[in-house]
């Protein structure tokens, strides 16, 4: 999945005849799962139209304040524009549009967008030779530099005057390699392990028959994607789900039992920067495997069980500088009982579920949880979605770590 999937892209088109690209441009943005929408200065319309980007970016296409042979026009807002974009590329941005980025004059929509925008500003030059030479198309970019714009260096190659050199705009495979690039490298965990356990763990009865439990896995997969997303490197020990997982930050560790999950993290944890324990692993499971599937000869049947290893206890036993999350599901006494939790399990926060609690538990997808830190600390959450949830405890990590 790329970088870009679900971001916002506001792509300026200054004119010039690289525009042309753009139409490549905005169908290689959509395929990698971004919404974008175009604001272009007049003169790019003379080499790409409209209509064109309109219909490839799903979106209206601003190009003026306003439109002139309308009587009922509406004003185009750049301000609002401007604040709905993750990031905004500006390409082919050309020495003229530099120089106004650079001063300020904004008497066309683009500029005026640019100087509304607060989100990262990419430019993408294009020009002749001689212009992308210029000392002032130099001083263009230094400033531009200065002012926290990052510019995609153009390519040498042919121009559109004949002649051969630097100054062709980044072919449109290469801005979107340079944006992912750059996106992934600025992402705030990038460098952090994170290990984090899934879904419910089956304890073996027999060869066919097992004790488990309801847990879909959804909160440690949307955690998993969560810290993936912000750049997290992640191993995620999931027991038996339906669920599928698909980001190349994560390593899916597929496991059946509790005994192989411990395993797993334990392989896992000397390394990791942070463990989330989201799995609803068995707290007991059968003293002695049957080799054979067992037959119903008798009236009744017992089955010795015995405690399984609490995974999570056991990373806290051995925790360094690992920032370790548990979560616990209460009925009765929630707080009392999460935070003798905390202390039993050396933990830094814990998530706790209150079953009392509408919307919240097993094969839901919301969540209501309390958090409650290693100082006693608690802080009541709303009723929220699963993903917003692991966005929040992805969020503590990110505190923890001051990123
Ligand atoms: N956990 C674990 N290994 C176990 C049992 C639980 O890693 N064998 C983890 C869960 O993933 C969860 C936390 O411990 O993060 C809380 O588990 P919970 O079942 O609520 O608490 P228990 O310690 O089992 O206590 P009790 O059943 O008495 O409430």
């Amino acid at each position: 999945m790329s970088v870009l999937s679900g971001k916002k892209i506001l792509l300026g088109i200054s004119g010039g005849i690289a525009a042309y690209k753009t139409a490549t441009l905005v169908r290689l943005f959509i395929k990698a799962g971004a919404h974008v929408k175009v604001v272009m200065t007049p003169a790019s319309k003379d080499f790409i139209t409209p209509l064109t980007l309109s219909t490839l970016s799903k979106n209206p296409v601003s190009s003026s304040f306003y439109h002139e042979e309308d009587e009922n026009a509406v004003w185009n807002n750049h301000v609002e524009l401007g604040l709905w974009a993750d990031l905004f590329v500006i390409a082919p941005a050309t020495a003229n549009t530099m120089a106004k980025m650079v001063s300020g004059n904004s008497d066309n929509i683009l500029i005026a967008t640019y100087l509304s925008a607060k989100c990262p500003v990419y430019v993408a030059p294009a020009m002749d030779l001689d212009m992308y030479r210029h000392p002032s198309t130099k001083d263009s970019f230094e400033k531009l530099a200065a002012y926290g714009n990052t510019v995609i260096p153009a390519e040498s190659g042919e121009l559109a005057s004949g002649l051969h050199g630097e100054g062709r705009m980044a072919e449109p495979e290469n801005i979107l390699a340079f944006l992912e690039k750059d996106i992934e490298g600025k992402l705030p965990l990038r460098g952090k392990k994170i290990l984090v356990t899934a879904g419910p763990t089956y304890e073996p009865i027999d060869p066919v028959r097992f004790i488990g439990n309801h847990s879909s896995g959804k909160m440690g997969y949307d955690i998993a994607l969560a810290a993936a997303n912000e750049g997290a490197e992640v191993v995620l020990v999931s027991g038996p789900t339906h669920l599928s997982i698909n980001h190349s930050n994560v390593k899916l560790v597929k496991v059946t039992s509790s005994a192989d999950m411990y395993a797993a993290c334990h392989e896992h944890f000397y390394n990791a920067d942070a463990a989330i324990a989201a799995a609803a692993v068995a707290d007991y499971r059968p003293k002695v495997v049957a080799e054979q599937k067992i037959k119903k000869n008798e009236s009744s049947l017992m089955l010795e069980l015995e405690k399984t290893k609490d995974i999570l206890a056991s990373l806290g036993e051995i925790k360094q500088e690992q920032f370790l999350i548990g979560f616990a599901l209460e009925t009765e006494n929630e707080i009392e009982n999460a935070k003798a939790k905390i202390k039993k399990k050396n933990l830094d926060l814990i998530v706790l579920n209150s079953l009392n609690d509408e919307g919240a538990g097993f094969g839901k997808s919301t969540n209501k949880v309390t958090f409650i830190n290693s100082h006693f600390e608690e802080e009541p959450m709303e009723l929220k979605t699963k993903e917003e949830v692991a966005q929040d405890i992805i969020n503590k990590i990110k505190k923890y770590y001051n990123v």
